[in-house]
């Protein structure tokens, strides 16, 4: 208490606002999208269908999911001049500065996203997202590469769209394995929605200027960037990486990331709310599992990341600060298996986190909350006057 305001760095306890999209609770380790449970929306529903009940509220009828999914497919282009802008980066550039800066973009080829008041605007602006994120996820990606940006395949699903969009090989046949759709789709899932996080938070607050929703989600996209939130995806696989090329001594590691002096983190593991198990973690496991073995693959990274895990989750300095693995810890696993490069591990966690950035946001301005502007406490200098830079 300073007598103004109760400080609280890092929002660590702040109520922002009220929201029925998403529920955690930390203790017990639950989550539920809009009420259903993460395992049983995990297990039986699909992303497109996820992205319908976090933006509208339930499980859509058989009516309503194909309107969603016919208009998402009436969008699945993206203006030929945006070609141009993402020619114009280095293929060295980071996926998720580039991600970021086309979304951004994407603004002056969707004027009707921009100034938006309505549900039905804003449903609008956020069909139109949906459709065309997928086509710059997909682009960021074979920016690196070198190859040439495909454009959508109305013939598919939306995971499936993405995954030809990022995967076909110039004059090749491109075939849909299902194992690997099924593994993408689950991942998108996963990651769709998590009430207050730094990410979303940024959405919120950009949109509750009343900023459009493309540049909002630009912004959003940034902070996932950093390696304490969805960066940390990257993160762990490089730390796998390391532990392993440096002889696989978890032991050391596990010393390391509880050294003071050390500021190595152990990735993937901690979280602000989480307590206990993330939810998503264990679901992610054992999908990292079964890929594995269904595409017959050994990957010493995993090996490495159940031993840190063993270590670490019987070890007091974890147990006292209650760290868990989280959300980031297994996902690098899958994604590699996919064939899907480190550096757009963060990429995918932005195309799953879209519909609950978009969620939050509609539902922010729908409520009509103000715009956001918290305080602080002063400790500058106090007040003293000019001096002329001859005198000083
Ligand atoms: C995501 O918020 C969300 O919902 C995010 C997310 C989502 O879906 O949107 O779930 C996605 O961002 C998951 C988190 C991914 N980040 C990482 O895996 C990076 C590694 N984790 C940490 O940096 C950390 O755990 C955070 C950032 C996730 C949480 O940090 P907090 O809540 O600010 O906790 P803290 O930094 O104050 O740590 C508390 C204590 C400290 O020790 P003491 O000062 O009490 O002695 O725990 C220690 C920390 O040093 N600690 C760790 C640690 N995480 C916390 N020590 C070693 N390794 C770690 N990973």
């Amino acid at each position: 208490q300073t007598g103004l305001i109760t400080l609280d760095l890092g929002y660590k306890n702040t109520g922002a606002t009220l929201s029925e999209i998403t529920y955690l609770d930390g203790d017990k380790g639950e989550l539920f999208y809009r009420g259903y449970p993460i395992e049983q929306i995990a297990e039986k529903s699909n992303f497109t269908e996820v992205m319908y009940l976090l933006l509208h509220g339930d499980l859509p009828t058989a009516d309503q999911f194909n309107t969603f999914n016919g208009n998402i497919k009436k969008y699945n282009f993206v203006a030929e001049e945006m070609k141009k802008i993402i020619d114009a980066f280095p293929r060295s550039a980071h996926p998720m500065g580039v991600l970021s800066s086309l979304t951004s973009a994407l603004t002056a080829f969707n004027p009707k996203a921009v100034n938006v008041n309505s549900k039905e605007e804003m449903d609008l602006a956020a069909e139109l997202l949906i459709a065309k994120f997928a086509h710059l996820a997909a682009w960021t990606y074979r920016k690196t590469l070198g190859l040439p940006l495909n454009h959508g395949d109305n013939s598919l699903n939306y995971v499936e769209n993405f995954y030809k969009m990022s995967f076909r090989q110039p004059n090749a046949d491109f075939e849909i394995n299902p194992v690997v759709v099924e593994a993408l789709d689950k991942l998108l899932i996963l990651h769709a929605d998590h009430e207050q996080n730094c990410s979303t938070s940024t959405v919120r607050m950009v949109g509750s200027a009343h900023t459009g929703l493309f540049a909002s989600v630009s912004a959003g996209i940034s902070a996932l960037w950093g390696p304490l939130h969805g960066g940390a995806n990257q993160a762990v696989i490089e730390m796998l990486e390391l532990i392993e090329k440096d002889g696989g001594d978890v032991n050391k590691w596990v010393a390391k990331a509880k050294d003071k002096n050390d500021s190595f983190r152990l990735m993937g593991f901690g979280h602000r709310v989480y307590k206990n198990f993330d939810p998503r973690a264990k679901i992610i496991k054992k999908a990292a599992d079964d890929l594995l073995v269904a595409l017959g693959i050994e990957d010493k990274a995993l090996e490495i990341a159940m031993q840190l895990e063993k270590v670490a989750l019987e070890d007091e300095y974890f147990i006292e600060r209650k760290l868990y693995p989280n959300v980031d810890f297994y996902s690098g696993i899958i994604y590699r298996a996919l064939g899907i490069p480190t550096e757009m591990f963060t990429v995918m966690f932005a195309l799953g986190r879209l519909p609950g950035w978009i969620a939050q946001w509609k539902e922010m301005r729908l409520k009509g909350d103000p715009i956001g502007r918290p305080r602080q406490v002063y400790q500058g200098s106090q007040q003293r006057d000019y001096i002329d830079i001859a005198n000083r």
